[in-house]
Order: C-alpha cells, then sequence, then structure tokens
C-alpha cells in the first residue's frame, strides 16, 4: 500500500479533532536528534488524541527512545522494559491499557531480539520510520500483537510528517532541527551508520519552512542538527543543491532568528564557504563542535576519520583566522584498538595545541557489527580508565580556564527563562555557557549585554550592562 494513502498523511491534512484524550509519556536516551525526534512522534501522535505527560505511571502510550552508541545500551533498555512492564501490569489489573513502544537506535539495531525478549513491547520502530506510527498503533490495537517497522523506507518520514508543533515546549527560546540525517562514512567504532541509515538531507523548503514557524512562535536560537551537518545538501527551491553555508544564509534572513548554531560537522566537510560565513553572518555563532577523535595519526587511520591530526590543527588555525573568539568542542575516544601510550600521547598533546572550551571523552566501547570490535589489540579496560581520567583532566582545566576567561567581558545573553534563585533570570552566551543575572523578567526572550562577574561551577554570573534601563 502507498504510504499516501495511509493515516499519517490523511492525517496531516484533516486533524481529528474529536479523537479522545489519551495520555503520552516519550522516555528519550541519546543524542540531541533523539530529543527532536521524540518532540516529532509527539507530533504525529497528536491527531489521534495523545497528549504529554510526565510521568509513565498513568500514560495510555509508552515511547522509549533509545541510544545504542555506548556500552550496555540493550541491557539498560531492557532493565528499563521491566519497569514498564510492571506499570502496563497494573493498568491492566485496572481494565486500562498501555501501548509500550521502543523506537530509535537499539530499536533499529536489535529490533526481534526486544519482541523475542520482551513481548510485553507492542511497537518497535526506528529512527526512520516514525512518521508511519500512527498506522502501526492502529495495526497493533487491531492484530493485538506486536508490530516492527525498521526497514529503511523508501520514502523520506520528513514528507510526511505533520507540522512541527512550534514552540514544542511554550516559552521555549531555543530548538532544535533535523536538517541532516545517518551517515555514509563508517568510522571503525560506530553504530550510526547502520541505525540512521544513509547520509541525506531535507529539501531547504522543508527546514526553512520549520524555521519560520518557529521563529514565528518566538524561538531565536535554531540548533541545525544531523549526524554530519556540515555534509548538508538539500534541494533548494531552484532545484539546485544548497550547502550548508547557503541555508545558513537563508536562515539569518528569518524575522526573530538571530542565532544560528549546527552539530555535528565532521572536519572533512568542512570548506572555506563556511569558514567565511563564521567571519560573515553574524547570526553564526562562534561554538563550534567539531569532533577529533583522536590526535594520534596512526589511530586516525584505523577510525577511518579521513584527516590527519594535522589537518585538523590546520582547519581549527582558519576557523579562528577567520572568526577569533571561535571556541571549540570536541569528541575523544580513548583506546580504540591499537591504541598505544604514545598515540594517547599525541591526543594530549593535540588537547595542549588546539584548547577546547568543551569536550566529551569516552572509553572506547565495542559495538555489535562495526569493525573496530572484531579488530585486534583491544585496550584493556584498567588502561582505559587511567588514560581516560588524564585526558579528562586536562580537557576541565581548559575549560575552567575557557570560561574563567569571560570574567571582566561583556557579552550577549539570549534570556530563556527564570532562575532558580528570586529575581533571578538565566540564559546562554554565545559559547553555550548557561548566564545567571538578576534582571526582570521582561528580558527573557531577548538578547542583552550582560557584563561577567564570576564564574561559577558550570556557569557564569553577571550584571546587566544598563541595570538602571531595566530596572
Ligand atoms: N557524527 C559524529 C559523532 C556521532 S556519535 C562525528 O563523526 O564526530 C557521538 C560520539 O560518540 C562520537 O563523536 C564518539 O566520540 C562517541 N562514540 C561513538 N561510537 C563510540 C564507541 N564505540 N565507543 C565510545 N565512544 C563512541
Ligand atoms: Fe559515526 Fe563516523 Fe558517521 Fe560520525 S562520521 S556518525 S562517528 S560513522
Ligand atoms: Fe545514540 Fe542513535 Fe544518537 S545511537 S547518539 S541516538 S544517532
Amino acid at each position: 500500500m502507498g504510504l499516501r494513502q495511509s493515516g499519517v498523511a490523511a492525517m496531516t491534512r484533516t486533524p481529528d479533532h474529536t479523537a479522545p484524550s489519551r495520555a503520552l509519556h516519550v522516555i528519550t536516551w541519546g543524542c540531541q536528534m533523539n530529543v527532536y525526534d521524540s518532540a516529532r512522534m509527539g507530533d504525529v501522535l497528536r491527531p489521534l488524541g495523545y497528549q504529554p505527560v510526565d510521568t509513565p505511571d498513568t500514560a495510555d502510550m509508552i515511547i522509549l527512545n533509545t541510544c545504542h552508541i555506548r556500552d550496555r545500551a540493550a541491557e539498560k533498555v531492557f532493565s528499563e522494559l521491566g519497569r514498564l512492564r510492571l506499570i502496563k501490569e497494573a493498568r491492566k489489573a485496572e481494565g486500562q491499557q498501555t501501548i509500550i513502544a521502543v523506537a530509535g537506535c537499539v530499536a533499529q539495531a536489535e529490533g526481534q531480539e526486544i519482541l523475542a525478549r520482551a513481548p510485553y513491547v507492542d511497537i518497535v520502530l526506528g529512527p526512520q520510520t516514525y512518521h508511519r506510527l500512527p498506522e502501526m498503533v492502529a495495526r497493533a490495537a487491531r492484530a493485538g500483537r506486536a508490530v516492527i517497522e525498521t526497514d529503511f523506507p523508501a520514502e523520506q518520514k520528513f514528507d510526511f510528517l505533520p507540522e512541527a508543533e512550534a514552540p514544542q515546549t511554550p516559552g521555549n527560546y531555543t530548538a532544535f532541527l533535523t536538517i541532516q540525517e545517518g551517515c555514509d562514512k563508517f568510522c571503525s567504532f560506530c553504530v550510526v551508520p547502520y541505525t540512521r541509515g544513509a547520509e541525506s538531507s531535507r529539501t531547504v523548503q522543508s527546514v526553512l519552512a520549520e524555521a519560520r514557524r518557529m521563529a514565528d512562535s518566538g524561538v531565536r536560537e535554531i540548533s541545525l542538527l544531523g549526524q554530519n551537518v556540515n555534509a548538508y545538501h538539500g534541494e533548494g527551491p531552484d532545484g539546485t543543491v544548497w550547502d550548508l553555508t547557503r541555508l545558513a544564509y537563508a536562515l539569518a534572513d528569518i524575522p526573530g532568528l538571530t542565532r544560528i548554531r549546527y552539530t555535528t560537522s565532521h572536519p572533512r566537510d568542512m570548506n572555506d564557504a563556511l569558514i567565511a560565513a563564521h567571519r560573515d553572518l553574524p547570526a553564526l555563532m562562534p561554538f563550534l563542535h567539531l569532533p577529533v577523535q583522536s590526535g594520534s595519526d596512526r589511530i586516525l587511520r584505523a577510525m577511518n576519520r579521513g584527516h590527519t591530526a594535522d589537518e585538523y590543527r590546520d582547519l581549527v588555525r582558519r576557523l579562528r583566522a577567520a572568526r577569533p573568539d571561535l571556541a571549540l568542542s570536541s569528541d575523544f575516544i580513548i583506546g580504540h584498538p591499537g591504541e598505544t601510550e604514545e598515540d594517547f600521547e599525541a591526543t594530549m598533546q593535540l588537547v595542549r595545541d588546539v584548547g577546547f572550551a568543551l569536550a566529551y571523552s569516552f572509553k572506547y566501547s565495542p559495538r555489535p557489527g562495526t569493525p573496530a570490535a572484531g579488530a585486534p589489540l583491544q585496550v584493556p579496560e584498567d588502561v582505559k580508565d587511567a588514560r581516560l581520567q588524564a585526558l579528562q583532566k586536562l580537557l576541565r582545566e581548559q575549560q575552567d580556564a575557557f570560561n574563567a576567561s569571560m570574567v571582566g567581558k561583556t557579552v550577549p545573553v539570549l534570556f530563556t527563562g527564570k532562575g532558580r534563585k528570586p529575581g533571578q533570570i538565566t540564559g546562554r552566551s554565545p559559547w553555550l555557557q548557561p548566564v545567571h543575572v538578576i534582571g526582570p523578567d521582561h528580558l527573557i526572550g531577548q538578547t542583552v549585554p550582560v557584563h561577567i562577574t564570576e564564574r561559577l561551577t558550570n556557569s557564569l554570573g553577571g550584571l546587566l550592562e544598563e541595570e538602571n534601563v531595566y530596572a
């Protein structure tokens, strides 16, 4: 059956306002794209009457949106499912039904295993099939048995999703927007090409339309998401292919959108035009997540990253030449198979050379089905532990130094909500640092200069520049 005849497309056009109200609880693990996907699953189910609730205990449907990136992902899913099963049974005893759906990257990778080990699960769906959720819910109810959808469909889900409800949470001034998905790079250690499928980009029109709706509803800062976001190559309205630079310029023209970020970029996909945009386009924030994973050429080669450590250093130099206040963040994997003490030292040296404002570092975790998992020379756990500790200490020092360097400066802060203390409002700097000030609520949603006066543990404190004006 063609999907255009299915419930998804039909309901997009004629929402069923008479659908009975049902409670939906979504549990989200993993990356920002999963956060975006969870919101969109909520959008897809809204025409069926599903409204989000904060706890699973009273939910008519529970979606567990999973992540497969590192160790024990599947065990974690099964242990959570055990908890959800108890809720389902307790509700059943009261004559109420609960649909349990497992979504996301573990569902994609281990869907059959989930159905075999957790027969109380009703729906298993991969990241590329959630536009079919209403149809799956209906099928699960009709058939009285589990429904699984983990094939990569020929159609793009974005062509079938209803409009995103924006802002996804009222009062949100920042939002995620997925523009590219999947990956064809096949790094030795990574499951993403298998769980998210082949790389593909949304059309320019659908991205711009969603961004306009977000801006109209108050969003001021958009984070464009993609597993290789800077490889974006979406079809433009004129039939030509647009790259991320061209898209960023078009987004910056949308009234109300003042800040644009994008994540995650691959060093191989950085190009001169995008680097120049960091110089010329004020809306592009001076903060870039550009994972390098390792500083050793040998390991970078084994990882299939497609660049050397010096090429990364050179890229950083060009970025900083274009935008001197650009701050960088990165991911690191410690203990990839074959990593020697010398390789690790090369990573430490790269960190010292570059200086990161923020970084995420992980012990290498063998993922089933990936080339590195079966490679010889696996690094013992205790060696990984020791190296990770040393790396994290250095990264922490750099992060603290970066945050400390803000004290005494005046920076534009986009205020996003009230702080924890009375009279306090909180927002974020261009470099993603949370900033707290004492100030009036009406500044929430605005970008205002703040004089930074102190570095707190993971945030900054400041004073409004023109306090008398706002008081
Ligand atoms: N597309 C991004 C990364 C997406 S995965 C890129 O190419 O940089 C997010 C991060 O998880 C990776 O950057 C990597 O540091 C980490 N990661 C992925 N697979 C891993 C594994 N098997 N073990 C440990 N960390 C892993
Ligand atoms: Fe994974 Fe590499 Fe693709 Fe990033 S580029 S998602 S690390 S395979
Ligand atoms: Fe995890 Fe899938 Fe994201 S494996 S990191 S949820 S792409």
